[in-house]
């Protein structure tokens, strides 16, 4: 039994056409289960109100972002408001995922306005933190997640402090097949839980990485480890849902 609500989020990343989207839901419909984790998935921003539809119908999915702007409106072309995803009745954002940090240059300092502006909307916010393999090798696992902790999180009110989760992604592991080791993702699970200064206990904090069926149970045993978020596998509605059936084992 997890003392926290096991979340399974897919992040879809640029990936799956209407055609896909549809597939998936079918699929996932046939596949009668009773969640008793939460099942979030992040689309592409332009899918997010047609998947907005087909999770109001089935009821158990919760739609959110994989980035948003760190300005609430005005000559931005191309951005997407924290705003305007708050009134489309997103839920939730993904906000400093490696692929923004490394692909795009975004720092912590930026994330961190990204971070509190999605907040004061009321949107909550997964802030993704995680070294690079040259970080690991030498040693600064701690202290670049500690850096990227202590400035994407500065100065979030309290009262908002409740909305904020964090994923553990180690940049090594993305996308490569290398998942870390339960103990080695626990390790900095923990740590992570021992940096928050606000409401740490209740804090989420999902590991990420080459998340997969296989992988997934052992990943949740552990004691600071709240759920997954997931690229690849959670593309699929079968491993989709596999890992949203160990997530619903965990909490039992
Ligand atoms: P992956 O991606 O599961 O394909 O490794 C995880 C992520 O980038 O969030």
């Amino acid at each position: 039994m997890k003392k926290r609500e096991v979340h399974i989020v897919g992040n879809w990343k640029m990936n799956q056409t209407l055609e896909e989207i549809s597939k998936f839901f079918i699929e996932m419909s046939k596949m009668k289960m009773e969640l008793k984790c939460k099942a979030w998935i992040a689309p592409q921003s332009i899918h997010i109100p047609i998947l907005k539809e087909i999770a109001f119908t089935t009821g158990s999915i919760q739609i959110g972002a994989q980035n948003c702007s760190e300005h609430e409106s005005g000559a931005y072309t191309g951005e997407i408001s924290p705003l305007a995803l708050a009134d489309m009745g997103t839920e939730f954002v993904i906000i400093g995922h490696s692929e923004r940090r490394m692909l795009y240059g975004e720092k912590s300092e930026l994330l961190n306005k990204k971070v509190l502006l999605a907040l004061k909307h009321k949107l909550k916010v997964i802030y993704c933190v995680g070294e690079t393999l040259a970080e690991r090798e030498a040693d600064q696992t701690f202290s670049v997640i500690e850096s990227q902790l202590n400035i994407g999180l500065q100065n979030i009110p309290a009262e908002l402090a409740h909305l904020l989760i964090i994923a553990y992604e180690p940049v090594w592991a993305i996308g490569t097949g290398k998942t870390a080791s339960a103990e080695q993702a626990e390790e900095v699970h923990a740590f992570i839980r021992t940096k928050l200064t606000m409401n740490a206990d209740k804090t989420l904090i999902l590991y990420g990485g080459s998340v997969k069926p296989d992988n997934i149970d052992s990943l949740l045993l552990k004691e600071n480890i709240d759920g997954a978020l997931v690229g690849g596998a959670s593309l699929g509605a079968q491993d989709f849902r596999a890992l949203c059936s160990s997530g619903s084992t965990a909490m039992m």
